[in-house]
C-alpha cells in the first residue's frame, strides 16, 4: 500500500503522473501515453480545461452528438448532446422526426423561483422571533444590496424572506427561507453569497436588539446554502395528435399502440420498479443536453428525483392521456439551469452548443431540455411496447463490433440484413466479415 501523500496538488503534472504510475500502476508507461493522447494540442484550450478543476492531468472525452429536426413551440432546433449511451441519439432523432410531422413539442415555463435556506438553531420564543424577522425584513434585504445590484438591474434578485419553524421535527431548528430570481444564470454562487450575508446580518441584528433578553439574542447558524429541490422552478412540455395520426407502428395499429403506450405510463405511475427506469429514460435526454450546455446535471438529477416523490411516493414524471381520440403525453420537471455565467462563459464547446441553439434565454433552454426529456421518454416507451428495447441496442452493438474489426462502410451497410435472424457475437461477426 502506498504511503499517504501530502501536497499532491502542489506537484507538477509530470510528478503527479510518475507518483501515480509508481504507486498504483507498476510504473507502466502506458498510463502517461494514454493521458498525453487525450491532452488538447491547442494550448489555450488545454489551459481552459486545466482551470476548470484541480489536479487535472488530462481530459476525459465523451461523444458530442447532434439530433436535428427538433421542433419546440414551432422553432426548429438542432440539439447538441453529450452521452456515451449509444441508443440515446438514435432514439431522440427518431422521436424528433415523428413529432415534427405532428406539430412538434409545446412547452412553457410554469414558475421560476429558486430557493435557499439559512439553517439555524434558536432557543428563545418562536413568535417573538417571527415578529423580529418581519420588522427587520428590509434590513435583511438591504444587507445584500451590493451583491444583488446587477441581478436586480436584469430583473432578478431576492423576492421573499420568511421564517420557517421546524422545531417540531428537530429541537430548536429554524430556517430563514429565501426565494430568488436569478434570471438567465443558474445562480448558485449568487444565492450562496446572499444567504451567507443574510445570516451574518441576522445574527448581528438579533444580538443588537434591545427588546430581547440576553439568552434570546443568540442564533446558532448551522449552514447557509441553496437548495437543489426546486418545486417552484418548473417547466412543462407536451405533444399530442389524433390517435389515427399516430399511424401503424411496428406492426400494431395506432389504437393498439396508444392503449399499450398509456398502460406503460400508468404502470410507471404506480410502480416504483418501473417509475425509476421510466424516469431514467427521461433523464437520458435531459442529462445529455445539460452537459452539452454546461449545466449542473447532478443538481438537476437530485432535484428531479425528489420532485418525482413529492406526493409521498416515487412516481413517473410524465403522463399520458387519451381523451376524445387525442393521444397526449406531457412532462413536468423542475429545472434550475443557466445560459450565462459559470462554465457557459468559458468552455468553447459549451459556447458552441448555446450558439447552435440560437443563444437561448434560460426560459427557452428550460423548454428545449424538458422537450428533449419527453422525446426521449416517448422513444424508449415506444420501443418497449412494440419491438422491445434490445432490437435497437443490438444494432448498435453490431456496429460497434464491426468498427472494432475494421469493417468497411459497405460491410456495415450489408450487415443489418445478414444479422436479421442471427445471434450477434464476436464469432458471428468474424464469420460475416470473412464471407463479405
Ligand atoms: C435505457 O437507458 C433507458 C430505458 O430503460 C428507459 C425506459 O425503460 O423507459 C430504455
Amino acid at each position: 500500500m502506498p504511503d499517504k501523500i501530502i501536497g499532491f496538488s502542489k506537484l507538477s503534472r509530470d510528478k503527479k503522473i510518475s507518483w501515480i504510475s509508481k504507486n498504483f500502476l507498476d510504473n507502466s508507461s502506458e498510463f502517461e501515453s494514454i493521458l498525453n493522447k487525450y491532452l488538447n494540442h491547442d494550448k489555450t484550450i488545454q489551459s481552459i480545461h486545466n482551470s476548470l478543476s484541480e489536479n487535472v492531468i488530462s481530459n476525459f472525452h465523451l461523444p458530442y452528438s447532434i439530433s436535428p429536426n427538433f421542433l419546440v413551440n414551432n422553432k426548429n432546433y438542432c440539439i447538441p448532446l453529450v452521452t456515451e449511451e449509444s441508443s440515446v441519439i438514435a432514439a431522440l432523432s427518431n422521436s424528433s422526426k415523428f413529432w415534427y410531422d405532428r406539430g412538434g413539442f409545446k412547452s412553457k415555463v410554469l414558475s421560476k423561483i429558486k430557493t435557499g435556506q439559512v439553517h439555524f438553531k434558536y432557543y428563545g420564543n418562536s413568535e417573538s422571533l417571527e415578529k423580529f424577522i418581519k420588522v427587520n425584513e428590509r434590513a435583511l434585504y438591504e444587507s445584500t444590496d451590493r451583491i444583488t445590484q446587477k441581478m436586480r438591474e436584469r430583473g432578478g434578485g431576492i423576492s421573499n424572506i420568511k421564517l420557517v419553524n421546524k422545531s417540531k421535527e428537530l429541537k430548536s431548528y429554524y430556517q430563514l427561507h429565501v426565494d430568488f430570481n436569478t434570471v438567465d444564470s443558474m445562480g448558485a454562487n449568487f444565492i450562496n453569497s446572499c444567504l451567507e450575508t443574510i445570516s451574518k446580518k441576522f445574527k448581528k441584528l438579533l444580538s443588537d436588539s434591545p427588546q430581547f433578553k440576553e439568552s434570546e439574542k443568540k442564533i446558532e447558524v448551522i449552514m447557509s446554502i441553496l437548495s437543489n429541490y426546486n418545486p417552484k422552478c418548473i417547466v412543462e412540455s407536451s405533444v399530442e395528435c389524433k390517435i389515427d395520426d399516430l399511424g401503424d407502428i411496428d406492426g400494431i395499429t395506432s389504437k393498439e399502440f396508444a392503449i399499450k403506450f398509456k398502460d406503460a405510463f400508468d404502470i410507471a405511475d404506480i410502480d416504483i420498479n418501473r417509475a425509476v427506469t421510466h424516469n431514467k429514460g427521461i433523464m437520458n435526454g435531459v442529462d445529455a443536453i445539460l452537459i452539452s450546455t454546461g449545466n449542473d446535471f447532478r443538481a438537476v438529477e437530485a432535484g428531479v428525483h425528489a420532485f418525482a416523490s413529492n406526493k409521498g411516493k416515487y412516481r413517473s414524471l410524465s403522463k399520458c392521456s387519451i381523451t376524445d381520440d387525442i393521444f397526449k403525453i406531457s412532462l413536468e420537471i423542475p429545472l434550475s439551469i443557466g445560459t450565462v455565467g459559470g462554465i457557459t462563459d468559458v468552455h468553447p464547446m459549451v459556447k458552441l452548443s448555446l450558439k447552435l441553439l440560437n443563444n437561448p434565454t434560460s426560459d427557452e433552454l428550460m423548454k428545449i431540455i424538458c422537450s428533449v426529456g419527453l422525446a426521449q421518454n416517448f422513444a424508449a416507451v415506444k420501443s418497449l411496447v412494440t419491438t422491445g428495447i434490445q432490437k435497437g441496442h443490438m444494432k448498435m452493438h453490431l456496429i460497434n463490433l464491426l468498427i472494432k474489426k475494421n469493417a468497411s462502410k459497405d460491410q456495415i451497410d450489408k450487415s443489418e440484413e445478414y444479422f436479421k435472424d442471427k445471434d450477434i457475437n464476436s464469432q458471428s461477426v468474424k464469420d460475416f466479415l470473412n464471407k463479405n
